[in-house]
């Protein structure tokens, strides 16, 4: 069997490190890829906008499976092209994706479904959302309605901070088209999970859960990155919660979504702030999230492939989850500057010792080879990801690792899964 990934990060990295253990896979194809993904899988460079090359690179290829991680080529219809051409592709279609890329399409079939999630009010003219600030006269998040990736959500404590948000993504552009409509919610206090499902558009099937650190700097300081590490499982969410979330989020999601003649496949992704025990959804994401994916797919010990056939022949009912016991914690090491910009081409030692230590995957990400070198080419570099008996063993090795890493400007968040140290069991 012949598996391609589209996408050239972390997340990628372990979907091929999860696929390469099904022995029916004989061979795996990346585009981009990255150094990691070059030992696992044969690296193509086709650009991620070109639907149709990507399309006939699988028909000449002859791929079994295509599995897409990035949000873009869903958002440009890459599920509908490839099903129209008969190949099977594993993620949502265009119409599916819509719930990541027009955050005002996934508010209204939140507040149609009932689903929890803070109040709203989407605006195309900035002058009325501006009257709308001054009237409100709360805290509240500012939000480019398209894809921007992972950067067009302001947090806006004083009115203030939200005029000016109103001004950065309506006159000054920031985030181009994404931003020609904004939305203005209430902002919401609390802790963050995320809460990801596999889906075929009648069975939910949810993974084990896990906590994002969104924020550069540690105790969650500083701007918002795509993510400098996770845990899972989030032990904030007990067996109830979990039950809660389905009922009140993800089932009424689906089925929401099938009302609008949207069957969706593929993984359902939650962004959740839970405050007073009570779950409210911040955004809906159509794919795996990064890094999360690298300490939960550490954990599954059910092949991937398998639940990805299922889903796509509609009989994911007959899937269950196994879990490996106890947790695992992915370490962002990322290069200085970012989320801002940053230097590439430092070249990284210690790979092969830091692999050394049990139950430890160092997933790559912005890497690239460079002669005989493994060097820098992103802002997120490595996911350095473990397994343990318990938290505190997973930090533990995951930390273990890091030591033994190094490139110049390299930087870490040194309190990932603290939460989870500090939290009463
Ligand atoms: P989003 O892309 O909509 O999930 O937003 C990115 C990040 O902004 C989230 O992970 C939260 O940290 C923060 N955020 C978004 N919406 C809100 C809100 N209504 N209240 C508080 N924080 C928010
Ligand atoms: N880690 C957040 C995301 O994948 O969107």
């Amino acid at each position: 069997m012949k598996v391609l990934i589209i996408g050239g990060g972390g997340r990628e990295h372990a979907l091929a490190w999860k696929i390469q253990q099904n022995e029916e896979v004989s061979s795996i194809y990346a585009i981009p890829g990255n150094a990691g993904l070059s030992q696992l899988a044969k690296n193509f460079s086709i650009d991620l906008t070109d639907i149709s090359g990507l399309a006939t690179f699988t028909e000449d290829k002859k791929i079994d499976l295509t599995i897409v991680g990035p949000e873009l080529p869903l958002s440009l219809g890459i599920v509908n092209e490839f099903q129209q051409r008969g190949l099977a592709v594993f993620g949502p279609t265009r119409e599916g994706s819509k719930i990541e890329w027009s955050k005002s399409f996934a508010k209204k079939l939140m507040k149609e479904n009932n689903i929890p999630t803070a109040g709203f009010e989407t605006f195309s003219d900035p002058l009325e959302a501006k009257k709308y600030i001054r009237d409100l006269g709360r805290p509240s998040a500012v939000k480019a309605d398209g894809l921007a990736a992972g950067k067009g959500v302001l947090i806006c404590p004083q009115v203030e901070d939200a005029l000016q948000a109103i001004d950065l993504i309506m006159a000054q552009k920031a985030f181009g088209q994404a931003g020609e409509h904004i939305i203005i919610e209430e902002l919401l206090q609390g802790e963050e999970v995320s809460f990801l499902a596999f889906t075929d558009g009648d069975t939910i099937l949810p993974m084990s859960s896990a906590q994002d650190h969104k924020p550069i700097f540690h105790n969650d300081k500083g701007p918002n990155t795509g993510g400098m590490g996770a845990y899972s499982p989030a032990s904030l969410i007990s067996e109830k919660m979990h039950q809660k979330i389905m009922d009140n989020i993800m089932i009424p999601m689906v089925e929401g979504m099938a009302r609008l003649g949207i069957h969706y496949q593929g993984v359902l992704y939650a962004g959740l702030m839970i405050h007073n025990d009570e779950p409210m959804v911040l955004e809906f994401n159509a794919r795996l999230g990064d890094p999360e994916t690298q300490p939960i797919l550490m954990r599954l010990e059910t092949d991937l492939i398998h639940i990805m056939l299922k889903t796509l022949q509609k009989k994911l009912h007959q899937v269950s989850l196994n879990w490996r016991q106890g947790a695992s914690t992915c370490v962002v090491l990322a290069s200085e500057g970012y989320p801002g910009p940053y230097p590439k081409g430092r070249e990284i030692l210690g790979l092969k010792e830091a692999a050394q230590i049990s139950e430890t995957v160092v997933f790559h990400a912005g890497t690239a080879k460079k002669e005989d070198k493994i060097v820098t080419a992103g802002g997120r570099v490595l996911g350095v990801t473990a397994v343990g008996d318990s938290i505190a063993a997973s930090i533990d090795r995951a930390y273990a690792a890091v030591n033994k890493i190094h490139f110049d400007g390299m930087y870490y968040r040194k309190d990932i899964g603290q939460r989870a140290l500090c939290r009463p069991v």
